[in-house]
């Protein structure tokens, strides 16, 4: 458990002179992250990373599923430099569990079976992810993934420790004081509405859904050997299947990447794609949505062929 004197930590939004990372705020320097080769960021997102950088506070990021809030975290670790440690919420998480937990089941085991020392309560305390991060010698980056998992109360149960980077382990009396402020990224899609407190503290970024061209970037970044043809082929259907109003779920950039692997493993070419939509499995997930499909060309409908013809149909 670790003992050390912060960093000179300041609390967030506090008057201070130093960072967590050593450099003085008056110079107005802070580390700043410009993106990644394998992550298509918006310039919107970077900003809000670098605001979040700036601010050394947490930066909420929501958005469709599938539109890259996680794999954002390991980008920003990646050009940044920095470790990534990641949460990975559910509907049974506690905050406590971010923290560390008395592993009292082991300790009953080793007291019966004669292993270890009993005595030392330290020895079965295992950090969770805050804890970790805290602990670290150098700055990391924590992701919170998928905040909204849990129950209402739980972005409030983390606020005082995001806050203050500190904690007491209470069996212990120990004090887990960060030694580098983490920069942290916390997830959500939306199912539940976060606390005004715990908003009030964080950066806030909302993934908007790629359009063609940015969707061009990002398919680049997974298949960079993709044939034009074929992609413009992808990309009509990909954007007509999300007009189609009847879906329950549109399909979403992890889909869509998937879909053009299952259809290079196949050997597809562009004409195949003209008229029908091979392995739609990999693109929608439930029966109404298959089905809404089948129905539409058993009637003799076909997906458009170019951009033009999908422009038409939006008008
Ligand atoms: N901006 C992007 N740059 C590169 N790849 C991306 C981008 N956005 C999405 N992807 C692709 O989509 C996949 C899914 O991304 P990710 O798991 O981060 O989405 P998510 O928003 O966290 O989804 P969920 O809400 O379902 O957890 C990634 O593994 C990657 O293949
Ligand atoms: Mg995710």
């Amino acid at each position: 458990m670790s003992n050390a004197a912060p960093d000179s930590i300041p609390a967030a939004g506090a008057p201070s002179t130093t960072s967590a990372s050593g450099e003085t705020e008056d110079s107005g320097r802070f580390e700043r992250f410009a993106g990644t080769s394998g992550y298509i960021a918006s310039r919107g997102l970077v900003d809000a990373v670098n605001c979040a950088l700036a601010l050394q506070r947490p930066l909420l990021v929501k958005g469709e599923p599938g539109t890259g809030k996680t794999l954002l975290a390991h980008h920003v670790a990646e050009g940044l430099g920095m470790a990534l440690d990641s949460w990975h919420i559910k509907s049974t998480s506690k905050a406590e569990d971010g923290l560390y937990v008395y592993d009292t089941v082991q300790r009953l085991n080793d007291a019966r079976f004669g292993d270890g020392d009993v005595k030392d309560i330290r020895s079965y305390i295992r950090l969770g992810p805050l804890g970790r991060v805290f602990s670290s010698e150098n700055r990391q980056v924590l992701l919170i993934d998928e905040i909204d998992k849990a129950d209402l109360e739980f972005p409030n149960d983390i606020l005082r420790e995001l806050d203050e980077m500190q904690f007491t382990v209470l069996e212990t009396g120990d004090e887990v004081i960060a030694k580098k402020r983490p920069m942290v990224i916390i997830t959500s899609n939306n199912e539940k509405e976060l606390p005004d407190a715990f908003l009030r503290r964080c950066v806030f970024h909302f993934i908007d859904f790629p359009d063609v061209e940015q969707m061009r970037e990002i398919i680049d970044v997974h298949h960079p050997q993709l044939e034009k043809t074929l992609l413009e082929q992808v990309l009509i259907k990909f954007y007509w299947l999300r007009d189609q109003k009847e879906l329950r779920k549109r399909p979403s950039t992890s889909e869509l990447i998937d879909w053009i692997t299952a259809l290079l493993r196949a050997g597809a070419n562009p004409s195949q794609l003209e008229s029908e939509i091979p392995f739609v499995g990999a693109l929608l997930k439930n029966e109404q949505d298959t089905r809404a499909i089948e129905q539409f060309t058993s009637r003799g409908g076909t997906p458009p062929n170019s951009f033009e013809a999908l422009k038409s149909l939006r008008r």
